[in-house]
Order: structure tokens, then sequence, then C-alpha cells
């Protein structure tokens, strides 16, 4: 094989890691005169599509935000809304994931949330955890200073000393340390920002952001933000054209 053909076979490569901050539910539901609700309900569909549309695609893992350590501020009916929908949606999917393949691991704060809920994350990962066709990061109660923090904590609980402390020993410790890090980020909603998603691992991400809903999110939206990745010229901060680089 060519060297050139072997560029253009790598540059065509899907991303290994797509990382999504699906926003937009809530706006959904309004232009539609429903309650918040049903956009969180909608957007569980889409979870689902995206979820089949990335295994098609090859994609290993994917990273979904589904709630913030900031979204506790929301009204208490919503966040209850949100989390009787999450118990629901375990119980309903959790076989069908299993059955596609899909590994599922729970990222996030799990100390303080409903005992009922913890049980029902500590049983998806566990029922689909020799799964190995794309694995499931699902960001709940998650925020991206957390993850620092709790990382730090877990390194110093080891006894690692300070100057061991490197970038890639602290990477151990990080919620997502059993993924690479995400080379696609997309966020839904229009919204430009991070919003205290994965702060540490989307140091050299490509970020795409989407005016869509996100229970209008589907294969071909991924498609058109995977488009915009093999567009992108990733340099890591080195050059492109320098006579020695790979
Ligand atoms: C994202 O949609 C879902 C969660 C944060 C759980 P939103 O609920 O933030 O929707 P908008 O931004 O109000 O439209
Ligand atoms: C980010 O969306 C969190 C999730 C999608 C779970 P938000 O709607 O909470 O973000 P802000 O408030 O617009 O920054
Ligand atoms: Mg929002």
């Amino acid at each position: 094989m060519s060297a050139s053909s072997v560029v253009a076979q790598d540059r065509l490569a899907p991303p290994r890691h797509v990382a999504i901050v699906m926003d937009g539910n809530g706006r959904w539901a309004k232009k539609r005169f429903l309650p918040r609700f049903f956009g969180h309900k909608a957007g569980v569909d889409a979870v689902v599509r995206t979820i089949q549309a990335c295994i098609d695609r090859d994609i290993e893992f994917l990273t979904v935000f589904a709630f913030s350590s900031e979204n506790w501020k929301r009204p208490s009916d919503e966040v209850s809304g949100l989390m009787g929908l999450v118990l629901a949606a375990v119980s309903r999917y959790l076989g069908k994931l299993d059955s596609m393949g899909v590994r599922v691991r729970v990222i996030g704060d799990r100390d303080s949330i409903a005992e009922k809920l913890r049980q029902a994350w500590d049983g998806a990962e566990a029922r689909t955890a020799h799964n190995t066709k794309l694995t499931l990061n699902v960001a709940f109660n998650y925020g991206g200073r957390w993850d620092i923090v709790q990382a730090s904590r877990k390194a110093i609980a080891a006894g690692v000393p300070a100057h061991e402390l490197t970038e890639d020993k602290l990477s151990e410790f990080m919620a997502l340390a059993h993924a690479p890090d995400p080379d696609l980020f997309i966020r839904t909603g229009g919204e430009v920002r991070i919003s205290n998603f994965l702060l540490w691992q989307v140091a050299y991400t490509e970020f795409v952001f989407s005016d869509c809903l996100w229970p209008e999110f589907g294969a071909q939206q991924l498609d058109a933000a995977i488009d915009a990745f093999h567009g992108r010229d990733r340099r890591f901060g080195g050059v492109k054209d320098a006579p020695n680089a790979a």
C-alpha cells in the first residue's frame, strides 16, 4: 500500500471516542408547547439512536453528558422527573444494549444519588461488563472539576508521592481511565460552552457545536459532525509538514 493511500485511509478513520453534551431538550419541548419532561423523554430516544449510529460507524467509545453536578440547581420536579426517566430507561433498554454489545460505564459522583439509581447503574455495569462492541460512558452527576478533585484524592489515598504525580499518573485515576481521550466533542442545542464536562480529557479534542436540539439528533447529524472532524488538521502542538513529522 502506498504512503498516500495509508494517509487517505487514516483520514477517513472514524473518531475512536465521541463525547456529546446532549443539550436542548427543554427548548425542543417548549417549541411544541409541552412540559420540559417530554423533551427529556424524547432525548432518551435520541440516545438510543445515537448508540446504534456509533456502532454502525465502528466508533469504540461514546460518552454522553446526562446530568451535570450543576443540574441539581433545576426545579425539584424537573430533577425528580429526570431521575425517574433514567431509572425507567435503564430498565427498558438495558437488555437491548446488552444484546447490541454495549458495555455501560457510569462516570460521576455516585455517593450523592439515590440508592435505587446507584443500584441501577451498578447493575447496568455488571451486566454489560463483558461487551466489547461499544463502550457507553454515561456522565451522571458528573463535573469536570469534580473529576480532577476525585482523581487527586484517589492518588493521594493510594500513596502516590508528589514527585511521581505526572499527567499520565493522574490520568490513571480520572473517571475515563479506561478510555482514550475523546477525539470529537459534539454539543447540540446551540450553546458554545463546555458546562463543566470533560475538562481534563478534552485538551486536544476537536469541537463541533450544532444548533440541532438533542431530541432531533441522529445518524445524519452525527455524520455531519464526523465530516467536520475529518476536515480538521490535528497537530497536537506539532507542525504538520515538518521534514521529520510522523
Ligand atoms: C439537556 O437539555 C438535558 C439535561 C441537562 C439533563 P436541557 O434540559 O438543558 O434543555 P434546554 O437547554 O433547556 O433546552
Ligand atoms: C449541560 O447542559 C449538561 C447536560 C447536557 C447534562 P446544561 O443545559 O445544564 O448547560 P448550561 O446550563 O446551559 O451551561
Ligand atoms: Mg440546556
